[in-house]
């Protein structure tokens, strides 16, 4: 095949005759296949059985499977998938809920998807309902605390509909996977697979599953032609992950969300080069993982606030509702969505288009100045904190009912307080809130970056074993980054990734042997 960049793979052509409409391909996939993490029993839960789960999303679906992986174009699939008879495999298809004596499992989908959405796990699971089309995966071991922890996912499913119009798949099933998945949840349709980080105990983290559920919708019925319209897939879908939300949990709940996402969302834009913060990407013959940031997320989801806000929600939500009926089972560009949205929404609503100004959100640097700033009033508390506490006012003293806490307010906390630090007042804040023994991975996720960028020793061992444990990239990637980017602390990261690179996904070995200059 032609060169092209590796990133891409080897394009596998077969000359084809006028009257062929059937092929054949015979091929043994490699353990060397970047979609696919083989953990030995010691990365598992149970620590008896192997383990074996994929990742196809965004272009890694062609290094387990031959397909034309691209996420325009669909298929149906069957599989027949044979395993030792002591593990059960599941698929983004119809799923068996217990073992077979035989270890031989057949799978359906039969609606269209993308190959992007292929997706397998094997390993020692069990199987509990949470509802009535609901459920979870996981090991035995963690089946009761993730059962607890998903009990509201059903009422998601049932808010998701009333919104959006009729769930298109049939169940709605998750897989709690081993602690090495590289991200926080993936929405393979039928089966959305999750870390186990969010598991908080006290179901704080679940708008993970909201996000993952409105991909249901935005994603797998809708899908993104190429992946510089990624924004369709992911900010369409944060924007439906915090109405669910809103419907749940209300709106000073989504609130604080907002504010931190608007954050990162700065943040990123400030680090960028300006054409990479248009919603509408360019990615040809580059690596579509770049374009996973909070530009498709968030700046997405802030676009379609502007435009609820300027026509009012009522009308927006029957015009995503008739966008998911029209487009179901295909794909759209950015070009086709503007389209519609001009015919169905602007066009009917007069002076909309100059008050919501499309243009400069989805071809536009940065973030326009018509944007809805939104402030949340539980910050409140967090903000005087942060000013009394860098004032000099010692931790115990700041009247903090840390227990009452939400994480986005300890996230707001630690952004708000100066970021150099002495090591007497990380000594004095981590002595009276236990930061450093946080059980929220959020929590400690933001707290262990305040400990690298401050070098606060004391919490060291802390921070490895978090590296050593956690495979999410998006919290180990910014310690890694932090402790490699100064000549003192970049011999302790290279000497936790020496012991930890082997527990990792291929995925997130990749991304962190790039920080470390591997
Ligand atoms: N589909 C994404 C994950 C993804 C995107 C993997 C592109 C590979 C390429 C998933 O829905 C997602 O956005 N996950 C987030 C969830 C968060 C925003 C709530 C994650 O993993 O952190
Ligand atoms: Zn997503």
């Amino acid at each position: 095949g032609a060169v092209q960049a590796e990133f891409m793979g080897a394009p596998l052509e077969i000359d084809i005759k006028k009257d062929t409409y059937r092929l054949t391909i015979h091929y043994k996939t490699s353990n060397k296949a970047q979609a696919l993490q083989w953990l030995e029993p010691q990365q598992t839960a149970g620590k008896i059985h192997p383990f074996l789960f994929t990742q196809s999303q965004p272009i890694l679906a062609r290094s387990w499977i031959p397909s034309q992986d691209s996420p325009g174009i669909r298929i149906t699939y069957k599989a027949k998938v044979k395993v030792p008879s002591q593990l059960m495999a599941v698929m983004s298809a119809n799923n068996p809920t217990e073992r077979n004596s035989e270890g031989i499992y057949e799978f359906e989908m039969k609606q269209r998807i993308p190959v992007y959405l292929m997706a397998l796990s094997v390993g020692d699971l069990a199987f509990k309902p949470v509802g009535k089309r609901t459920g979870v995966y996981t090991e035995p071991s963690m089946l009761d605390a993730s059962a607890y922890e998903l009990e509201g996912m059903e009422a998601m499913l049932d808010a998701a509909e009333n919104l959006y119009g009729s769930y298109r798949w049939g169940r709605y099933d998750v897989i709690v996977l081993p602690p090495s998945f590289p991200y926080g949840g993936m929405e393979n349709p039928r089966l959305t697979f999750l870390t186990p980080t969010f598991l908080a105990g006290d179901r704080s983290l679940v708008t993970l599953i909201a996000h993952e559920l409105a991909h249901s919708w935005s994603g797998n019925l809708v899908t993104n032609a190429t992946w510089d319209d990624f924004w369709l897939n992911e900010g369409v879908t944060t924007y439906i992950e915090l109405r669910i939300m809103e419907e749940l949990y209300g709106k000073a709940e989504v609130e604080m969300q907002e504010v931190i996402n608007f954050q990162n969302l700065e943040q990123t834009v400030s680090g960028l080069d300006t054409k990479d913060t248009h919603l509408k990407l360019a990615m040809e013959g580059r690596d579509p993982d770049l374009a996973i940031n909070p530009i498709a997320y968030n700046k997405g989801a802030l676009f379609l606030s502007v435009i609820e806000k300027t026509v009012g929600r009522e009308k927006f939500d029957v015009f995503l509702k008739g966008y998911f009926r029209k487009f179901s089972f295909r794909t759209i560009t950015t070009k086709k969505f503007y389209e519609y949205l001009k015919v169905n929404l602007l066009d009917k609503n007069e002076g909309s288009a100059a008050k919501i100004q499309a243009d400069k959100w989805i071809f536009g640097d940065g973030i326009p100045a018509n944007v809805f700033k939104t402030t949340s009033e539980r910050y409140n508390t967090a903000i005087t904190a942060a000013k009394k506490w860098t004032d000099g006012t010692p931790a115990a003293s700041l009247g903090i009912d840390s227990k009452a806490w939400k994480y986005q307010q300890w996230i707001y906390f630690l952004r708000a307080i100066p970021k150099d630090l002495t090591q007497a007042q990380m000594a004095d804040w981590d002595k009276s809130f236990k930061l450093t023994q946080a059980t929220d991975n959020e929590i400690l996720g933001e707290w262990l970056k305040v400990v690298a960028h401050n070098k606060y020793q004391a919490a060291y061992p802390a921070v490895e074993a978090f590296l050593l444990s956690v495979g999410r990239t998006k919290y180990i990637r910014p310690i890694y980054a932090i402790l490699a980017q100064d000549a003192e602390t970049k011999p302790m990261a290279m000497r936790i990734y020496q012991r930890a690179r082997h527990n990792y996904h291929p995925i997130s070995a990749r991304i962190l042997d790039g920080i470390l200059g591997i």
